[in-house]
């Protein structure tokens, strides 16, 4: 969800400064592009050269700076963001954000930018509750500002109260909520299965099938950047967690069905897992021996049906139900078969044949099959399948409403 953001992170003068640190390397983490502004007091607390090193830009601190200004003046500073965050905001910046003045960096960029603007105050706890800070915050709030924080527990100046910055997390997630609630799905919750299921014969060995997670896992990150509040129940993958979900990580199908039962109700499922269609009836609880007498049998037994489980809910089915078919031939026959018995709103049928190179690769070609027929989506990233899902997911929500 938030790669590629910009953010204007300011830095102002206290000792939760270090904490704004590691809020610049989650953000970069998350392939945010930060450029800060340190004020003077901010400079007392961290280094110019630790805020560079970490945000990998330069770092703004004087008004009047003939360099600065040639490269990059302070009104575009304050206008090629798409969040200004201000971490830790000290009542003196605050004071002059609420007054309009503009005597430095800081609260020129401020007082001149058309973003969004988020605070994370910190200070002392009567400074915190001084009646001019009070009329300052009000002044804020009814500007527009938001506002995270601050917290209440020990104070670096040994007294206890209301007054520590929010942590770096919970500032991530004010930001992340705060780009969320832009897109088309903000109301809904979504499910996603992704990746493969291990089925286990013994301790140390499985059957398992050659799905990547790559599609499910793009599926979550394009719902999550569309707004969705976003459950990923994944197999075992080496795909990265997508920033904004809620992430279940599960080794079989029995595990995977308990899993997304636990995380109704949903608005939206999408079933992108591969999903062992059986599972050894009874795995060794040691590691089974060569014995000499040949190689062993194992009874299969068929595995739960998640899709079929979502889809066929009296009570509380996702108003969407969409799911996946795998097929190596008469794809769209076979995939129109399969929505028809498991019951789903949708079903993406995908060549998984091996030279389609569809299983563990980065590009798919999908057929959307609905009651009316199938449509052919060109041949596409996995990402750009995952959006154009999420764009008709939001659709079709716009259209039909919430159910659940
Ligand atoms: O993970 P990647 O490497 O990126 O590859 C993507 C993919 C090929 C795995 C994906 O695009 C895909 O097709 N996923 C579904 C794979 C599958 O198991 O298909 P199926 O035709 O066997 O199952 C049909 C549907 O029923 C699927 O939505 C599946 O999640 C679901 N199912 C199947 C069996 C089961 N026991 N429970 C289920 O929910």
């Amino acid at each position: 969800m938030l790669d590629g953001k910009r953010i204007l992170l300011i830095i102002s003068g206290g000792i939760a400064a270090y904490k704004s640190l590691v809020l610049i390397r989650r953000l970069r983490d998350r392939g945010v592009q930060v450029r800060c502004v340190l004020t003077k007091g901010g400079a007392q607390f961290v280094t110019p050269l630790s805020v560079s090193a970490l945000s990998e830009n330069k770092v703004y601190s004087e008004l009047f700076s003939l360099t600065d200004e040639s490269e990059m003046g302070h009104i575009r500073l304050s206008r090629e963001a798409d969040l200004v965050v201000v971490a830790p905001a000290s009542a003196d910046l605050m004071a002059k954000m609420a007054a309009g003045r503009a005597d430095d960096l800081a609260s020129t960029v401020l007082l001149a930018t058309d973003k969004p603007v988020l605070l994370a105050p910190a200070m002392n706890v009567m400074m915190w509750q001084n009646p001019a800070t009070r009329r300052n915050v009000d002044q804020l709030v009814a500007d527009g500002i938001q506002m995270i924080g601050p917290d209440a527990g020990d104070l670096a100046c040994g007294e206890l109260g209301t007054g520590r910055m929010s942590e770096p997390e919970a500032i991530l997630a004010a930001i992340e909520a705060h780009f969320a609630t832009a897109g088309p799905l903000k109301d809904v919750r979504a499910l996603v299965t992704s990746g493969p299921t291990h089925e286990p014969i013994d301790p140390v060995r499985y059957i398992a099938n050659r799905s990547s997670g790559k599609q499910g896992h793009a599926i979550a990150r394009a719902l999550g950047d569309a707004g969705a509040a976003v459950t990923l129940v994944t197999g075992p993958t080496r795909e990265v967690d997508p920033p904004s979900a809620k992430v279940i990580r599960v080794e079989t199908a029995e595990e995977m069905l308990a899993a997304c039962q636990a995380s109704l109700p949903v608005d939206v499922a999408v079933c992108a897992a591969a999903v062992a269609d059986w599972r050894v009836a009874r795995p060794g609880n040691s590691k089974i021996k060569r014995n000499g007498n040949g190689a062993p049998t194992f009874e299969l037994v068929e595995n739960p049906d998640i899709l079929a489980t979502l889809s066929g809910l009296k009570r509380g089915r996702p108003t969407l139900v969409v799911g996946f078919a795998a097929e190596t031939d008469a794809v769209i026959d076979h995939a129109t078969a399969k929505r028809r018995t498991k019951g789903c709103d949708w079903i993406l049928a995908n060549d998984v044949s091996a030279e389609t190179g569809v299983f563990g690769g980065d590009h798919n070609t999908v057929h959307l099959i609905d009651a009316h027929g199938a449509e052919t989506w060109p041949k596409a990233t996995k990402a750009d399948v995952a959006s154009r899902l999420a764009d008709k997911i939001a659709e079709t929500i716009a259209q039909k409403g919430l159910l659940a």
